[in-house]
């Protein structure tokens, strides 16, 4: 099978080298020429653990190509795939559709034969429509264009082995034709059992959208939960724990922290709550997660600011990670983004470590230290502060950090770290959803195991 992907961002340019690995032809296309000439040059624009030795393997076996040209391969494929970006309109926050109307209307003026058009990037329902009305008004009058929805779940970091392993796969079509034809493309999955999803164009549109709203719901609503623990002395962790084991709940997703972050639950629950305003269904669970969640990056610097006595005025503070979760170098929305800023507006210092994050980073932080060094931000510092869960923050020499600093000040926002440990290390500890411990609040210590 030939197969061309439009788009090569995160989600284009994972599902290309996947299918590749599939067995099947890919062609990665992109009007991005500095990012063309680097892909063949070997070098992967985004950080994902095991893509460039997947990239590498798949050019070397003759199935995975990169090039500007459009043209190229629309005539032999299959399948071309719309993977481009849909960044949330300033204006109103619905997602902006220009680059995927552009793409269809290029692929259908170049597609001979038949050819299944297949939207991966994240459209608001009804897309999928749209891009049928486009190909009919420009297509060749002896081609045939289906069209199909067919949503991608790879999470970043762990994109590979998403794509590789789904839960699902979701096809979105009126045309028996193109589901075939999907079928083909996912043949190793399909002969692995994976479910397959068929269903309408608007189902599989919504299904995308209701997916990554429903996570980011349980995530703040463990956020609000820990927040009630906090207030009343309780563990948000063996709260989680306690209700994920219910199957009905499951245990994914419930861990408390400082609010979700990355290039996709922020935009999609946006996208969805305009929608739903447009369709006059307003989606008030997803409108109050929004609003949750925003406040809750700033509630997260107001933490810190708590911690250091209710001012950090001239103080020094070490921040280790800025990425919005470990094993990217993506920082869209994170929570650092705001956390790092309201500290300095308060009159802080911070220096920062992030193994992967910091280039990104830097394009939005302005002032930071920044150290190649973990243990370099807590030397003389204040306060430290944990906002993103990296391994090699799990296993830190905590008794070294707590000898450099100048005042024992832990403020974990992803909880890794044991509390009754830090109060054995003489740190004032604070951490999402559990009490609050300092070397001498021995009293609160006993509800925490
Ligand atoms: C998310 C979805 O998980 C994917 O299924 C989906 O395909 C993707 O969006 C997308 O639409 O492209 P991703 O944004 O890469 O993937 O990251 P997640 O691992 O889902 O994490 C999102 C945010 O939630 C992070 O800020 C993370 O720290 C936070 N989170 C996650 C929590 O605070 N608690 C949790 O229990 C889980």
């Amino acid at each position: 099978m030939n197969l061309t992907m439009v788009g090569t961002g995160y989600v284009g340019l994972v599902s290309g080298t996947c299918f590749a690995e599939f067995g099947i032809n890919v062609t990665c296309v992109d009007k991005d020429t500095g990012k063309i000439e680097s892909l063949n040059k070997g070098q992967i624009p985004i950080f994902e653990p095991g893509l460039e030795d997947l990239v590498e393997k798949q050019v070397k076996a003759g199935r995975l190509r990169f090039t500007t040209d459009i043209a190229d391969s629309i005539k032999e494929a299959d399948a071309v795939f719309i993977a481009v970006g849909t960044p949330p309109r300033e204006s109103d926050g619905h997602a902006d559709l220009k680059y995927v109307h552009a793409a269809a209307k290029e692929i259908a003026e170049l597609a001979e034969g038949y050819t299944v058009v297949v939207t991966k990037s994240t459209v608001p329902v009804g897309t999928a429509r749209e891009v049928e009305k486009i190909v009919a008004q420009y297509k060749k009058p002896d081609s045939v264009i289906d069209v199909c929805s067919n949503p991608e779940f790879l999470r970043e970091g762990a994109a590979v082995n998403d794509f590789m392993h789904p839960d699902r796969v979701v096809i979105g079509t009126d045309s028996m034709r193109a589901v075939e034809v999907l079928k083909e493309v996912y043949r190793p999955l399909y002969l692995n059992e994976t479910p397959m999803v068929i269903t309408t164009a608007e189902t599989s549109e919504i299904i995308k959208y209701a997916a990554n709203a429903f996570l980011a719901t349980k995530i703040t609503f463990i956020n609000e939960i820990a927040n009630l623990c906090e207030a009343s002395g309780a563990n948000v962790q063996h709260v989680a724990k306690a209700i994920g084991l219910d199957g009905r709940i499951g245990s994914k997703f419930l861990h408390a922290g400082p609010g979700y972050g990355g290039s996709c639950f922020p935009k999609d629950t946006l996208a969805l709550t305009q929608t739903g305003k447009s369709l006059s269904v307003p989606q008030t669970i997803v409108e109050a997660v929004v609003e949750a969640n925003k406040n809750r990056q700033v509630q997260m610097a107001e933490r810190v600011i708590t911690a250091c006595g209710g001012s950090v005025k001239g103080m020094k503070i070490g921040v280790l990670g800025v990425a919005f979760k470990p094993n990217t170098d993506d920082v869209r929305d994170a929570p650092a983004l705001v956390v790092i800023p309201t500290l300095q507006q308060a009159g802080a210092e911070v220096f920062a470590h992030d193994p992967a994050a910091q280039e990104a980073a830097e394009k939005h932080l302005k002032n930071v230290n920044w150290v190649k060094d973990p243990y370099d931000v807590s030397k003389e510092a204040d306060a430290l502060v944990i906002i993103t869960e990296w391994n090699e923050y799990r296993a830190l020499d905590m008794s070294q950090i707590a000898d450099q600093m100048k005042v024992r000040r832990l403020v974990d926002m992803r909880n890794i770290y044991k509390p009754q440990d830090m109060r054995g290390l003489g740190f004032h500890y604070v951490s999402i959803g559990r009490p609050e411990v300092s070397p001498k609040g021995s009293a609160k210590l006993k509800q925490v195991s």
